[in-house]
């Protein structure tokens, strides 16, 4: 499929849960958010519809994120069930990692291709001031579960203020260069402000080669990451809510004064 300005789309992120084991202070509040209802939150049988429809339409690369994908219920079952979709060439899921100790098998039996991992220093103290909850051990292990199911290549993401330069990112560096991973660095952004940038060594962030559609854990699909426009699929239906995505995906991103990572993971 293509949108009004004729870029290719092939490239679905769905978050599939608003929910996280964790606080980064660059995502959440401490005190948590405001979470979707239950009621409005997708079923598995209705997110599988809609990446059928998408990829008949020529999407060939999901990514599953959140909140926190793990902790969404069954979520091996819905990888199961989005892996078993014929034209997917390339599977991946973004995750903190937490859960992976038990869940990096399963979900590679599953049909998981490969995992981003959320990283932002290896030091055990600021892991768990950034994260206000985390333990780092369980990481490390998550992604060592994640090398032993082979979901390859396991790239990290290192979120950083202003450069890879800094002192927890290097030590980051480090870590993978040790462990045989890659690195992607994330400056931090502000949507509400406008305030976006590339990630290194990854391929967002360029608008005028941006061939993303997004879905939110409540069935809005969202052309872009910088806007607020969306268009959700139950009250309009998969095929309207895709073709007016379409239309309405923005030559270039500005401000997304609702929007928030929980929300559409990124
Ligand atoms: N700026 C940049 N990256 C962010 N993420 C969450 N919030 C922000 C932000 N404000 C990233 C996390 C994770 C992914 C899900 O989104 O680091 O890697
Ligand atoms: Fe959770 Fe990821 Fe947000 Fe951290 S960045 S609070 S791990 S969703």
């Amino acid at each position: 499929m293509y949108d009004k300005f004729n870029r290719k789309i092939n490239y679905l992120r769905i978050s599939v849960t608003d929910r996280c084991n964790l606080r980064c202070t660059y995502c959440m509040p401490a005190e948590g958010i405001q979470l979707m209802q239950h009621q409005d939150i997708l079923s598995f049988d209705e997110i599988t519809e809609l990446v059928k429809y998408a990829v008949n339409l020529g999407v060939d690369k999901v990514r599953i994120t959140g909140g926190e994908p793990l902790v969404r219920k069954n979520i091996v079952e819905l990888v199961k069930m989005i892996a078993e979709i014929k034209g997917i060439k390339d599977l991946a899921m973004t995750t903190n990692g937490i859960f992976l100790k038990q869940l990096a098998q399963p979900l590679a039996d599953a049909g998981l291709h490969r995992v981003n991992i959320s990283l932002d220093t290896v030091n055990p103290e600021r892991y768990h001031q950034i994260t206000r909850l985390g333990e780092i051990k369980l990481v490390f292990q998550g992604i060592e579960a994640a090398q032993k199911a082979g979901l390859n290549p396991i790239k990290i993401n290192c979120v950083v203020k202003k450069s890879s330069a800094e002192p927890d990112a290097v030590e980051v560096s480090k870590f993978c260069k040790n462990n045989n991973l890659q690195i992607r660095y994330i400056k931090e952004m502000n949507l509400e402000d406008g305030i976006f940038s590339q990630v290194e060594g990854g391929t967002g962030g360029n608008c005028s080669i941006c061939n993303r559609l997004r879905l939110t854990s409540n069935g809005d699909i969202m052309p872009c990451l910088f806007s607020d426009i969306k268009f959700n699929i139950r009250e309009l239906g998969i095929k309207n809510a895709i073709e007016s995505a379409l239309l309405n995906k923005p030559k270039s991103g500005h401000v997304a004064v609702k929007s928030k990572f929980y929300n559409i993971g990124g």
